[in-house]
């Protein structure tokens, strides 16, 4: 069975002190409590990785950055690469979320080749995908997601495959406080394990984290977290206060 993964995606939120505290208190709980079942990732600013690596236990939460330069080294004035991220002990990146897409102009040939910067550098990606509204609204959600899904980590052989974790989220439903509805999300994630499965092999599709992201909170966590395709949460605005984020720990 897949264990569950709870990831915290801070966004540019938090200065170091804040982002610290709110570690510190996550930290805390995942630390005093056995009875924990999911996987805990802190996806967490540039500026407060080394940081916060070293305030978490790591065998209890994992940390994450939110984005990687799309080259290895060089003349890339205020980029981070990869290898950079891996020196403070991180282990995951965020990958490919549609902030990035939308404000930052990240394609998906951009996206696979941060992807592979992942992977060289043995980080594991969390690699986003979801449809706009209008796409929703033409039904041509299942062709866009599988396109970026295509384009952006299809490209990985078996082995590699195997390093992602995909987060499926519907861009009308981050910060918008209107989540997919649990069937919604549910035929999505389902849709994304099929072509996984017929990419790979059904035992690699069964092995890969599908979460869902968007407007997750404590009490609508559990509905979402029941389907059986959908593996837990990338957590925007409820993964900034600590109690909201812990109760969504304990949801699983
Ligand atoms: P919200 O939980 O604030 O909707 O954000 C979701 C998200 O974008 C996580 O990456």
């Amino acid at each position: 069975m897949r264990k569950k993964i709870i990831a915290g995606n801070w966004k540019m939120n938090t200065c170091l002190k804040k982002g610290q505290e709110l570690a510190e208190k996550i930290n805390l709980y995942a630390k005093s409590n056995t009875n924990i079942y999911a996987g805990i990732i802190l996806g967490v600013p540039f500026t407060h990785l080394y940081k916060i690596v070293n305030t978490v236990d790591l065998t209890k939460i994992s940390v994450a950055a939110q984005n990687c330069a799309s080259e290895e080294s060089g003349a890339y004035t205020g980029e981070v690469s990869a290898g950079m991220i891996k020196s403070t002990g991180a282990n995951y990146i965020i990958i490919g979320h549609s902030e990035r897409r939308q404000f930052f102009s990240e394609t998906d040939e951009i996206i696979a080749k941060k992807i592979n910067l992942c992977i060289k550098n043995e980080l594991f990606p969390i690699f986003c995908c979801g449809e706009s509204l209008q796409e929703r609204n033409e039904s041509k959600h299942f062709e866009v997601v599988e396109k970026q899904i295509n384009t952006g980590i299809f490209h990985l052989d078996k082995f590699n495959i195997e390093q992602v974790i995909i987060a499926y989220e519907p861009v009308w439903a981050i910060g918008t406080g209107v989540n997919a509805s649990p069937g919604q999300a549910q035929e999505m994630h389902e849709y994304i394990r099929k072509i996984t499965s017929e990419k790979y092999s059904k035992a690699i599709a069964d092995k890969i984290p599908v979460l869902y992201g968007g407007s997750v909170k404590p009490d609508n966590a559990g509905e979402l977290f029941k389907q059986p395709d959908i593996d837990g949460g990338l957590i925007g605005g409820a993964s900034l206060k600590a109690d909201d984020f812990i109760e969504i720990i304990k949801v699983v």
